[in-house]
């Protein structure tokens, strides 16, 4: 008896066909932005947040599907949410980013975003991206892999996810629009947050304090999300060894270590094993700063959660909390880490690092000055620039410019090599140096253009750090890094063209320089910036846009209906230019 084989081959290939069909699910979600009270630090304040949540909901999906959010904005003021990671293919008008490829949605309006998922996997994030609103409007991703393939380590017992985050006691908007308006500094922030809460070493926090409870001899898949406005955090978890298993979404080859450096726009996945004495643990971040060792006025609070075994036992006074945390200035652990981190490279997830380099760039990023006329008088300010170009947001966005070819909108001249030449890192630059242009200069690329980019940390100013590049609609492979000037004879010699890590956002080290390849292969306008707010803020951004490739497969698709409109002048943080007009 039994079925003939034919038939049974049939079914089981209906069965894959059907499985196939389920995976490619759609879900709908409704965002309603909402001016939110909130009481940290011993005060209160309200702040705008998505579903009066902090973090924000979490989105959900498996490999491939799409999401369609309904952002209704009942705040006071426009905003833009972004999708830190996902691709979105072809589909630009979805992306966010305020000025680049859409206007905010104003008071009173909402707009539907399509998210398109393709081949993500893991934890990502999505956040505001207009003003400093994202200090409230962010929340994680999660990216199943599909039933099929399954995870490349052993099905986890359980989940957990911590967002990272910056709190300010002040409305930080405004703060930042009166810092960008007399060219001063701009807020640091009172403290780091884990899941919205300060922790036990902050003043009126302990009630607070986030609790993860676990079960002892479990592991879980701890996902964590930097979505601290200014900062790189390390983090790591009392007497727990962390295995990083994945970063911005591409997994890696196991990293077992006691502590991780996360920068803002980054997202890692880890394994955790309850394998501790059953107790109560510190989870704690701290901010890495790499800039001046005389610049000290950075947060130094040290944000915690608890990990909290289930069970009787009685529970000493106090967690332990985590000896392998290293110190805010201590840059060792950051570089020793980060250069662990492989690609995972294997049948399932295989490595594609472009090797016929159509176009090269090498793209400083300096804090520079600007002067400008602000009431009759000449003020100086701060700004920031990549090759020496500091970007100014049009008032209609570059995608929309793009798309119906208006002129006036951008320049496509954004340069592929500094306009100067010099001892970028020295401990003394030249004063010319100092001085940037600003423009809205953007970078053309023909489609499937293998592209390599060297971005390098400069001393102008005497202001290095390290810089979180993060770039739009790609994931990138980052082929090597270093200190020092890039030298394009031997520093290519070392690079990894086997199996570099797969990132959205790279810390190009402080003084240093880093290295990293993708092919333009999804047509679109797409932003590269430095995920530290102050410097997206002075202009350390630019604009790729990557051309149709010449059949509607490999072309921007169309706009969806009801883009929100460039014409309305709600009130809003504004740039100025060099005339000290305000920049619409
Ligand atoms: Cu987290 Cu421009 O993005
Ligand atoms: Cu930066």
């Amino acid at each position: 008896m039994g079925l003939p084989s034919g038939f049974v081959e049939l079914l089981l290939l209906y069965g894959i066909f059907f499985l196939g069909l389920a995976q490619a699910k759609v879900h709908y979600h409704d965002f309603i932005l909402t001016e939110t009270n909130f009481t940290r630090l011993c005060s209160s304040k309200s702040m705008l947040v998505v579903n009066e949540s902090l973090p924000g909901p979490v989105i959900r999906v498996t490999k491939g599907d799409t999401v369609y959010v309904n952002v209704h904005n009942q705040g006071y003021y426009g905003v833009t949410i972004h999708w830190h990671g996902v691709h979105q293919p072809r589909n630009p008008w979805s992306d966010g980013p305020e000025y680049i490829t859409q206007c905010p949605i104003e008071p009173g309006s909402n707009f539907t975003y399509e998210i398109i998922f393709s081949d993500e996997e893991g934890t990502l994030w999505w956040h505001a991206h207009s003003d400093w609103t994202r200090a409230g409007v962010h929340g994680a991703i999660v990216v199943l892999p599909n039933k099929e393939t399954g995870f490349p380590f052993p099905e986890p017992d359980g989940e957990e996810i911590l967002v990272l985050g910056s709190w300010y006691v002040g409305d930080v908007n405004e703060e930042v629009a009166e810092d960008l308006e007399n060219g001063a500094d701009t807020p640091r922030s009172d403290s780091y947050t884990i899941n919205g809460q300060p922790g036990d070493f902050c003043e009126c926090s302990k009630e607070g304090t986030y609790r993860w409870q676990v079960d002892y001899g479990k592991t879980y898949l701890l996902r964590l999300v930097n979505a601290a406005m200014n900062a790189e955090l390390y983090f790591a978890i009392a007497q727990h060894n962390l295995t990083v298993v994945g970063l911005d979404g591409s997994y890696v080859k196991p990293v077992i270590t006691g502590f991780v450096m996360i920068s803002p726009g980054q997202t890692m996945d880890m394994l955790v094993t309850a394998n501790q004495p059953l107790g109560r643990y510190y989870m704690a971040a701290r901010q890495y700063d790499s800039a001046r060792y005389d610049v000290t006025d950075y947060d130094k609070t040290n944000t915690t959660a608890i990990l909290e075994y289930r069970g009787n036992y009685t529970p000493s006074a106090d967690p332990i909390f985590p000896s392998t945390l290293p110190t805010y200035e201590d840059f060792v652990p950051a570089l020793s880490f980060t250069s662990r981190l492989r690609s995972l490279a294997n049948h399932d997830h295989p490595v594609n690092v472009p090797k016929n380099i159509t176009t090269r760039m090498y793209i400083t990023a300096s804090m520079n000055t600007i002067t400008f006329d602000y009431e009759g008088t000449t003020k100086s300010g701060l700004a920031s620039s990549l090759n020496n170009v500091s970007w100014i947001n049009p008032s209609t966005d570059v995608l929309l410019a793009y798309y119906r070819n208006m002129s006036g909108i951008y320049t496509p001249d954004f340069p592929e090599y500094p306009p100067v030449l010099f001892n970028f890192t020295a401990d003394e630059v030249p004063d010319y140096t100092t001085t940037t242009i600003q423009g809205t200069k953007v970078k053309m690329f023909d489609y499937n253009e293998e592209v390599e980019i060297v971005f390098q940390g400069t001393n102008v100013f005497d202001a290095s750090e390290d810089h979180p590049m993060h770039l739009h609609g790609y994931t990138f492979y980052v082929v090597g890094s270093g200190y020092g000037n890039f030298d394009n004879v031997t520093d290519p010699e070392g690079y990894n063209l086997v199996d570099p890590p797969k990132m959205n956002t790279v810390s190009l080290p402080k003084k240093g320089w880093a290295a990293l390849r993708f092919k333009a292969s999804n047509p679109g306008v797409w932003l590269w910036h430095c995920h530290l707010d102050r410097h997206l803020s002075w202009g350390m951004d630019t604009v790729f846009i990557v051309k149709n490739g010449g059949t509607p497969e490999t072309s921007i698709r169309e706009p969806p209906p009801n883009m929100p409109p460039c014409s309305s002048s709600a009130i809003r943080l504004q740039r100025l230019d060099n005339s000290g007009e305000k920049i619409n």
